[in-house]
């Protein structure tokens, strides 16, 4: 079969300009975070730039108070973000869902008061059906000014969406994405083009392709680029930047540890001692290797006990991460490139002046 042109050319770039007038090309959004990725984070990213998104998470109780803050940072804030707001009434930021166990009626209800520039869906129990309802009613309140961004992980999952619910933006997360994920995928390297193919293939509308998973610098965000993607979202970089509401001990594992392909593993361990038991069965989760892990799948120790040591972990706050300890740190393989914490708004700016290098270098 031949290679299918690039679907996702010039009139996705331009839709998620025209979208995000305030974002620098190419686009860089922040991941939604579940308790990370707050108001803060979410507003320091669009306001370099970047599209920053919240985490609504499985348990959205905490979304409302995340966004009232936002829009206090946006008013207060000296980038076009506050323009932008002012004039469209559109929330310069999006929020993510784990559709799994969000409340429909209560997210709704915040996207129609508070306006979302992207709706970010990801890990229902049965994809499409269950996202059915969210896509029309998040299009309903907002007279489609709220974008559909759903994550995907293979190219079936991509097809079956881009078929049957028609997003603004697909999110192609690959196999070395931090937290959760499908257990079974490809990385970036191929799941981006395959996509590219198979929607070309089908002639489905032009969806803007994001790619996610592994993405730490502005060589990964040319990268995606050149696979066929119109930007990157980047989560474990944004594990180190200032804003991120993080534990200094978690901050500080990100930072230590390197190598991710073998100081990284996927597993359903770091929930299973967290007491998280409602993950759809094809999902785990990316973390750094520590004590939880070693003591599940290499010295075969029950959930019971793993639980009980990792609750006693607890108290020592801090001291609780590192390799011999047991506090989860969901992470992605790129860890090993992230070696210092600085302002999300450097993140931004560097990472898309380095794609530009990385374009301009290689053309
Ligand atoms: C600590 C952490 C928490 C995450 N929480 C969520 C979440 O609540 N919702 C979601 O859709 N994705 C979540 N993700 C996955 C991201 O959406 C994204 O796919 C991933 O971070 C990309 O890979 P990277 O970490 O290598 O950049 C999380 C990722 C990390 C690292």
């Amino acid at each position: 079969m031949s290679i299918q042109k690039k679907q996702n050319d010039m009139s996705t770039n331009s839709a998620l300009q025209a979208a995000y007038p305030w974002t620098k090309a190419p686009l860089l959004a922040s991941a939604p975070m579940l308790n990370i990725a707050t108001a803060p984070l979410a507003v320091a990213v669009s306001a370099a730039g970047g599209l920053g998104f919240l985490a609504g998470g499985f348990d959205i109780s905490s979304m409302e108070g995340n966004l009232e803050e936002a829009v206090q940072l946006i008013k207060g804030s000296n980038s076009t973000i506050r323009e932008v707001y002012a004039t469209s009434n559109i929330l310069p930021i999006g929020v993510g869902f784990l559709n799994w166990g969000a409340d429909l009626l209560k997210a709704i209800a915040a996207i129609e008061k508070y306006r979302p520039c992207a709706a970010w869906l990801f890990g229902p129990k049965k994809l499409p059906d269950d996202l059915r309802p969210w896509v029309e009613q998040i299009r309903a309140v907002t007279g489609g000014e709220t974008k559909i961004w759903i994550q995907v992980g293979t190219v079936a999952e991509a097809v079956v969406v881009a078929e049957s619910l028609d997003p603004d933006v697909l999110v192609l997360q690959g196999s070395d994405a931090g937290g959760h994920g499908l257990a079974q995928s490809a990385s970036i390297i191929t799941l981006v083009p395959e996509v590219n193919d198979a929607l070309g293939a089908r002639q489905l509308n032009p969806i803007s392709l994001i790619a996610a998973g592994g993405i730490v610098d502005g060589r990964g965000l040319a990268a995606s680029l050149a696979l066929g993607a119109s930007g990157a979202v980047m989560g474990t970089r944004f594990l180190a930047s200032s804003e991120a509401k993080v534990a200094r001990g978690y901050q500080e594992e990100v930072l230590r540890a390197s190598d991710g392909g073998v100081s990284t593993a996927r597993s359903t361990v770091y929930d299973r001692v967290r007491g998280i038991l409602s993950w759809p069965s094809r999902y785990d989760g990316r973390g750094v290797v520590n004590q939880s892990y070693v003591d599940a799948v290499e010295r075969g120790m029950g959930d019971e006990e793993n639980r009980a040591l990792y609750a006693e972990e607890l108290k020592k706050g801090d001291a609780g991460w590192g390799p011999n300890a047991r506090l989860t740190t969901y992470a992605g393989t790129g860890v090993g490139l992230v070696t210092e914490v600085i302002p999300a708004a450097e993140i931004v700016a560097n990472v898309i002046e380095e794609a530009k290098n990385a374009f301009a270098w290689s053309c």
